[in-house]
């Protein structure tokens, strides 16, 4: 058994001064959560793959909530169960016991609500062009005409600066192109919840950080709602404003934690440094108190 789950910093309103990971920072109002409007809640979730032989269980008893304008981090160790977490809010795994509520309705499958940018390089089909590949499912599913599709996939497009690559295709682009066409692509969908799940996890170290960086301008600039699942946790301090803490395998909650005041600057600066030394002990160190 691990310790009993700890919320840190329990009340959201509390001034970032005050929270032990602040050492006194204060939090400017572009990096606080945009409203308190409360749109995924996330009880008891106890999440479960079925094989033949026997029962895995992913994450046990798992609860938060995600706010309006939250940037949402699960953090843990690989296999605690982020993506299946993750994949449950898209709505593709149903919950073995627990809900979640998008807008106080609970969630029972895939919607155009939710939108999810994953790993992997090949999540935009080859044959259509990088305008092509944001206008299709804009036409699809939210049944807009094609020169509606058109027009938003390259407002969207300019947001990630791929304007001038638009009529070109996929295998001409590097990774990390890729991946800004794929969150174009999301936004483009203007979700309630953008879901990312290790988006930057398979780019080099420096194409990685300035990814984080953009991200953290594309949400002050188009004001979106995030769900980012990673292991790292520089990453995890340096896009969120939340973070989740779960244990390893099965996933469990180990404590939530505000990092509202962190940025791409902090990297290399003691604060910075000390939290990722003690987020480190938090995950690993199961048996230490938590206080
Ligand atoms: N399709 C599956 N069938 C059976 N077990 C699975 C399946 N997918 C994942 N798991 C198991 O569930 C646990 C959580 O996996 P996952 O959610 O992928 O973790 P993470 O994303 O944190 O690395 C792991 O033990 C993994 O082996
Ligand atoms: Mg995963």
């Amino acid at each position: 058994m691990v310790a009993n789950p700890t919320r840190l910093f329990p009340n959201r309103a509390e001034p970032a001064g005050s929270l032990p990971f602040a050492d006194g920072a204060a939090a400017s109002a572009a990096t606080r959560a945009a409203t308190s409007e409360k749109l995924l809640a996330v009880e008891h979730l106890n999440l479960e793959y079925r094989t033949r032989e026997r029962i895995v269980r992913a994450t046990h008893d798992v609860s938060f909530d995600v706010y309006g304008g939250d940037r949402f981090v699960l953090l843990g160790p690989s296999g605690c169960g982020k993506s299946t977490l993750l994949k449950a809010v898209a709505g593709f795994i149903q919950p073995s016991s627990g809900s979640i509520a998008l807008d106080g309705e609970t969630v029972r499958g895939p919607g155009a609500d939710r939108v999810v940018v994953f790993q992997e390089f090949d999540q935009l089909p080859p044959w259509k062009t990088v305008v092509q590949n944001v206008a299709f499912p804009l036409r699809v599913a939210k049944k807009l005409s094609r020169a509606e599709a058109n027009e938003r996939a390259l407002h969207y497009l300019e947001k990630v600066g791929l304007a001038s690559f638009a009529d070109a295709y996929p295998h001409t682009l590097s990774g990390g192109m890729k991946q800004r066409v794929a969150i174009a692509r999301a936004l483009a969908m203007q979700p309630r919840v953008l879901l990312m799940d290790e988006p930057f996890a398979a780019l080099d170290a420096l194409t990685r950080r300035k990814m984080q960086e953009e991200l953290r301008r594309l949400w002050e600039e188009v004001n979106f709602t995030l769900l980012f699942v990673t292991h790292s946790i520089e990453e995890a301090l340096v896009v969120g404003n939340r973070i989740l803490l779960l244990s390893p395998h099965p996933g469990r909650v180990r404590a939530e934690l505000n990092s509202h005041q962190y940025s791409q600057d902090s990297f290399g600066r003691s604060d910075f440094q000390r939290s990722v030394a003690r987020i480190h002990q938090l995950l690993f160190e199961q048996t230490e108190t938590v206080q």
